[in-house]
């Protein structure tokens, strides 16, 4: 039995991991290595004022214009408040971010001279960054830090297949739908030894990541199959916003490379958009030009790619000079050099690809979700901050608040929770084979993918949606088929809550009559002052209704 059983060590679960009282049993569970989840790959930084020139109110005004009505400004305002503090308890940890003052001898300690970048949608220079790898720098330093702590138990290559409730424990009809259910912890299956166990806590905690891998091209790395998001919905959660998948602008083209973003600091530093005529085009769609916000830009990007009918178009910064480059962007530019090309002389291709869950399971101010016990933080989350279109490195300053808020309301609560160890039956295998069939998961995986890239990409119509729709629904039922026939598996886990995650998507855009933020439809081009403010969620117990 754990205190907290903490379901992903990213930033999220590593903040919340670090701020609950070393009282308390901690396991965290990561699916694959611990390092390996999209903190650990992102680039540009985390986004706090840290500068005099820089407001509050300026953060909150960006984030509201980027999030095109559909931020929750409360939500909005308490985190932005809180980034300064965020940073801090960063450096505090060891986070080594580029200052200002890297090349000379004076140091100043704390936020005061951290070097700040420039991202889509923010006005100011507000991006507290560790060269062009981040995340790498805020992962590996939280990882070394709960390693030391006695407290915490680390299980990687462990992964959640699903969440327990007592409900489910209970028999009767009448205590099925008595209200106090709660989650009391998980099943889990070690991917070494294939041993499926139970993990018994009095709280569990989603910090999972995002689902971008439900589409063919994204940046992200492959375990951000929308785990946390099928289980909470699984379970009676509320969903939110899925129909607003965000597609960055600007990742490498080139037949070899998989996932390999190029940071939008590029293009604060003066990063250009180009055609494979040379000519700018950003400014005809925007007045912030290559700075406007994420979707505006990769929506002008796919528009241009389709009018020419070409297949990428180029992102240049080679007047800038290789000093400068190699300080600001060593890894991206590494990275460029390995396919061939060389930032500092040409310019280089790069397309739009899925790199952002806007949605997710709706929590409150300290994490919480619709069911007793749960939390979650994160990616996985709806909480409110990104509205419409996410701005870029507000996600990671989510984490490190969202995992703070819900350590407090842990601790708050903790008490008050008994100690009560339920009789939880083991996993039941008794029924199922293995698999005669493993191509099928292979097939269903990368038929999702491409027809959700096909029809419920950058520009949607009524009838894409419908034709994916059409196939979701054939391909879950097979999926469940498969999932009560045959031994579980991590793939087979993970299609199936990638199925479940596309669903949600499909289903939420087809609500969504009007373009707005990432939803862009043919059918509806304009956006729909009535729905100004309305967020659209799924319910899974009562029927769909709206929170504004
Ligand atoms: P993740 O860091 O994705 O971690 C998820 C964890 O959950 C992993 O440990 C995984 O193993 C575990 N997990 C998942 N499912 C299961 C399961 N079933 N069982 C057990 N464990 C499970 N945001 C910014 O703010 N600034 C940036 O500069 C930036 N750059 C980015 C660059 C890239 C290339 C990418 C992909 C994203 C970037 N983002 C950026 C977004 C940001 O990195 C993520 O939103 C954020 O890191 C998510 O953190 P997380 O803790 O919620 O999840
Ligand atoms: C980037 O560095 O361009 C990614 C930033 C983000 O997703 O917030």
């Amino acid at each position: 039995m754990h205190d907290v059983l903490i379901i992903g060590s990213g930033a999220a679960g590593l903040t919340l991991a670090l701020s609950l009282p070393d009282s308390m049993k901690i396991a965290i569970l990561s699916k694959n290595l611990l390092t390996e989840g999209s903190t650990f790959y992102a680039q540009g930084g985390i986004s706090a004022v840290l500068d005099k020139s820089d407001s509050f109110e300026s953060h909150i005004a960006d984030t509201l214009d980027s999030g095109a009505g559909l931020c929750i400004e409360d939500v909005v305002r308490n985190v932005v408040e809180k980034g300064p503090e965020a940073i801090d308890w960063l450096i505090k940890a060891g986070v080594p971010f580029t200052r200002e003052d890297s090349h000379s001898d004076k140091h100043i300690e704390g936020t005061a001279g951290l070097h700040l970048t420039r991202e889509g949608g923010h006005s100011n220079r507000r991006v507290a960054h560790a060269a062009d790898a981040s995340g790498r720098a805020i992962e590996t330093t939280l990882v070394s830090k709960v390693k030391a702590m006695k407290n915490i138990t680390l299980f990687e290559h462990h992964i959640a297949i699903d969440l327990i409730t007592t409900r489910k424990l209970q028999q009767s009809e009448q205590q099925r739908t008595q209200r106090d259910n709660r989650c009391i912890g998980a099943y889990v299956l070690n991917t070494q030894n294939d041993k499926i166990s139970t993990f018994q806590a009095k709280f569990t905690v989603l910090a999972t990541g995002g689902a971008s891998k439900v589409y063919l091209y994204t940046s992200n790395p492959d375990g951000a199959s929308g785990d946390g998001i099928a289980m909470g919905w699984r379970a009676g959660c509320r969903v939110a916003n899925m129909e607003f998948m965000q597609f960055h602008p600007t990742c490498l083209y080139h037949p070899h490379a998989k996932s390999n973003l190029i940071t939008e600091a590029v293009r604060g530093e003066g990063g250009r958009l180009l055609l494979p005529n040379g000519s700018s085009f950003m400014d005809k769609f925007d007045p912030r030009g290559e700075l406007a916000p994420r979707d505006i830009v990769a929506r002008s990007i796919d528009h241009e790619m389709k009018r020419l009918g070409i297949d990428s178009v180029f992102l240049d910064i080679s007047h800038k000079s290789k000093d400068f480059l190699l300080d600001h962007f060593p890894n991206v530019y590494a990275m460029c050099r390995k396919f061939g090309y060389d930032m500092n002389k040409e310019p280089v291709p790069v397309v739009p690809a899925a790199h952002y869950t806007c949605g997710g399971l709706m929590v409150d101010d300290a994490g919480q979700t619709d069911l007793n016990g749960l939390y979650a933080i994160g990616e996985t989350t709806f909480t409110g901050l990104h509205g419409a279109n996410r701005m870029a490195s507000n996600s990671l300053l989510e984490c490190v608040v969202y995992g703070q808020s819900s350590s407090k309301d842990i601790a708050k609560r903790f008490e008050s929770v008994n100690n009560q160890t339920y009789d939880i039956p083991d996993w039941d295998e008794s029924r199922v084979t293995d698999s005669d069939e493993r191509v099928v998961i292979n097939h269903n995986w990368d038929e999702i993918r491409r027809f959700m890239w096909d029809y419920v990409g950058i520009v949607r119509t009524s009838k894409r949606l419908q034709r994916a729709r059409n196939r979701i629904e054939m391909l879950l039922t097979e999926i469940d088929e498969y999932y009560s026939n045959f031994k579980v598996t991590s793939d087979l886990i993970e299609l199936r809550n990638l199925a479940e995650v596309a669903r949600l998507i499909i289903r939420s855009a087809q609500k969504r009559k009007e373009s707005r933020g990432l939803h862009y439809t043919l059918d509806y081009p304009d956006s729909d002052p009535n729905l100004e403010k309305i967020n659209s969620i799924l319910d899974p117990i009562r029927r769909s209704s709206i929170r504004k």
